[in-house]
């Protein structure tokens, strides 16, 4: 029989808790001669901004071991491009859409998340990027002090009743502390995890083998540190969460499952594997139909816990 894999968050119900991580599936239609969009769970944008960037210069993204480094610098063409191009396309295909948004300043989220919240036949969610570790600003670093953080989920929440997730990256402090915070002034879920800064050396040349000193680490080499997070902040607040952080494989979407993950956001792996969704999808359902379950919801979550106290 085939298991429902059917997903839930707070009234919004996919078809399976498969989709892409922000920034790493083009703009959809570019992955369309692999992926059939219409068999994903839902779509997660790459993130959104009120005017548009032309991003770092190149080059800026280079491969190390075990993942990758990016310095795209949240390149995009604004909203008023994304409104009247993409939402169009989006809403032909019909697949449920989740805008990642940031803001240089509390006004601009403001502004985005008003603005999504007008296209409510198209738009389902929206991830507030609170995280992006290669923006001067607006960034990482510009969000790295809690209040700029809480002013932005603030003036989110006063514009929509959308759904929205918070995009939290490990360079902004304490991950599961911060999530407690923005959960309290009103997101509904948490989106783990974001790029850890790196960097990466060319030995002839002596310099980074990006045009910035530093990029936003992603791919399996941060995969443990993403369960950690999940696994912490579902323990923590039993909120939806958003997981992304080096799921390549059905086995890595499973490991996050297993800690409480609601939506699997695959990043990286499609770069390597353009159909890396499908694939995934298809080896939840393997699973499910060899270990017998017939409902994911019997899975999510049932990590049995090592911490029992026994011998401290
Ligand atoms: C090339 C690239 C671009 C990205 N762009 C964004 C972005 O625009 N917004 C965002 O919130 N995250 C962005 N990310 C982070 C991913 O959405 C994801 O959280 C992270 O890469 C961890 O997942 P992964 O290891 O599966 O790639 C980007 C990552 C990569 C590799």
């Amino acid at each position: 029989m085939k298991p429902d894999l059917t997903t839930t968050i707070k009234g919004l119900r996919l078809k399976n808790p498969v989709t892409v991580a922000s920034g790493t599936f083009g703009t959809t239609d570019e992955y369309a001669g692999y992926v059939d969009p219409k068999k994903l769970g839902a779509i997660i944008t790459k993130t959104i901004t009120v005017k548009p960037r032309e991003g770092n210069p190149m080059p800026r993204i280079c491969e190390t071991t075990a993942g990758m480094l990016n310095a795209i610098g949240l390149q995009n063409k604004g909203l008023e491009d994304f409104v009247e191009q993409k939402i169009p396309y989006f809403k032909k295909i019909g697949v449920p859409l989740i805008v990642s948004i940031a803001g240089e300043s509390a006004g601009e989220f403001g502004k985005l998340a008003k603005t999504f919240d007008g296209l409510k036949s198209v738009v389902k969610a929206l991830e507030v990027n609170l995280s992006c570790p290669n923006v001067e600003a607006g960034g990482v670093n510009f969000m790295k002090k809690q209040e700029r953080i809480l002013d932005a989920v603030k003036a989110v929440r006063d514009q929509t009743d959308l759904l929205t997730f918070a995009k939290l990256s490990p360079e902004l402090g304490d991950v599961v502390e911060i999530a407690g915070k923005v959960l309290e002034q009103g997101m509904d879920g948490i989106s783990l995890i974001n790029t850890l800064r790196g960097m990466a050396v060319d030995i002839r040349t002596r310099s980074s083998r990006l045009a910035k000193d530093f990029g936003g680490l992603s791919g399996p080499a941060i995969k443990p540190v993403a369960l950690r997070y999940v696994f912490q902040v579902k323990k923590a607040y039993n909120c939806p969460v958003i997981a992304s952080g080096g799921i390549t494989d059905a086995n890595d979407a499973l490991e996050f499952l297993i800690v409480g993950a609601d939506l699997l956001a695959v990043g990286t792996a499609n770069f390597v594997e353009p159909r890396a969704t499908l694939d995934i999808l298809k080896g939840i359902e393997s699973f499910c139909v060899k270990e017998k379950i017939t409902n994911l919801d019997r899975l999510r979550g049932s990590y049995r816990t090592a911490d029992t106290g026994k011998g401290k």
